[in-house]
């Protein structure tokens, strides 16, 4: 996938704003930024679109700024020449998406029936918005559309809100979701830059669904993690499972009989989606232990450790 979809889909959920007027375009973004998430679909609905792109794309490096509700190759160019990094359509437009291919310029088309998904694999694209995801059917017409289309990715827009963002997420054909709910129009004419970003906060929370799994105890030997890990299963009645580098006391005691990052051991904490999680975590300075990647067959990252130790703890990431 292009670099700056990849990107997209890291940040997790793209905020898609009406600007009415230009002048307010950096207090947005800076407030969407300030809410963690540096991303922006700028729709051409509004006259002040074009020039919203543009103020953004020359004073907010760090927020990744595209065009929305782009109807046809001449506002593509326009988006395309005040900044925009990728464009995003309500329907499907083959002479938009050739454009787009042509100039190399990720292009994020809207479908939301079998013929729009066929004409996005013809053309060889990897991603497109399922819109209006919830008016066409929601979560079930996905799921009755994506197996036809293996190698598509999806973000759906449209009706997606805090309250059914992590059952859309939580499907893994969707890469990434798009929606007005943490900076509409009234909350942008009226300037109310925290509540924007504590609603952008809110959404990345919701995302990122933090939790603890289970903790990890350095016992240094392949026999005393299963004596620690059978001792624990006694006196809670939990179950005992054996493994490669660990046995379990139920799901949330892990043995450990190899040494792990962490003096007095480790915590893991669940997450939908571990490299979405890291580049979150990233964007607040956190680093992490390339060497402990654990990846899986599709190359997601299935769990990792976080450099920093917490009163000699370590502490990894795990995908729930
Ligand atoms: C769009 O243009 O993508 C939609 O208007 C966004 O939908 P929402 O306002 O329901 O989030």
């Amino acid at each position: 996938m292009n670099e700056i979809l990849q990107r997209l889909c890291r940040i997790g959920i793209v905020p898609v704003l009406s600007v009415e007027d230009a002048e307010k375009a950096l207090g947005l973004a800076n407030a969407l930024s300030a809410g963690g998430l540096p991303a922006a679909e700028v729709t051409f609905r509004t006259q002040a679109g074009e020039e919203s792109i543009r103020q953004i794309a020359e004073n907010c490096p760090q927020v990744l700024v595209g065009a929305g509700t782009i109807l046809n190759v001449e506002q593509c160019r326009r988006a395309l020449a005040a900044g925009a990094r990728f464009i995003v359509s309500p329907g499907y437009n083959e002479a938009l998406v050739a454009y787009c291919l042509e100039q190399g310029v990720p292009v994020i088309p809207g479908c939301a029936t079998a013929s729009d998904l066929g004409r996005a694999v013809s053309a060889g694209l990897d991603l497109v918005k399922f819109f209006p995801a919830e008016q066409a059917g929601g979560l079930p017409l996905l799921k009755a559309l994506a197996p036809v289309f293996p190698r598509l990715g999806f973000m759906p827009t449209g009706g997606i809100s805090i309250k059914n963002l992590s059952d859309y997420l939580g499907y893994d054909r969707v890469r990434l979701c798009g929606g007005s709910w943490m900076a509409k129009s009234e909350l942008i004419q009226g300037e109310r830059w925290e509540d924007i970003t504590t609603l952008c906060r809110q959404a990345v929370g919701t995302m990122l669904n933090f939790s603890l799994q289970h903790v990890g105890l350095p016992c240094g030997s392949a026999d005393a993690a299963a004596g620690t890990a059978q001792a624990i299963c006694r006196l809670f009645g939990l179950d005992y499972r054996q493994g490669g580098s660990s046995d379990f006391a139920g799901p949330f005691v892990e043995c450990c009989k190899v040494d792990m990052p962490g003096t007095n051991g480790h915590i893991a904490i669940g997450t939908p989606d571990v490299d979405r999680a890291e580049f979150h975590l990233g964007l607040e300075g956190v680093e992490f232990l390339e060497h402990t990647r654990k990846v899986d067959n599709n190359g997601r990252t299935k769990a990792i450790y976080l450099k920093q130790t917490f009163a000699g703890f370590s502490i990894h990431l795990m995908r729930k």
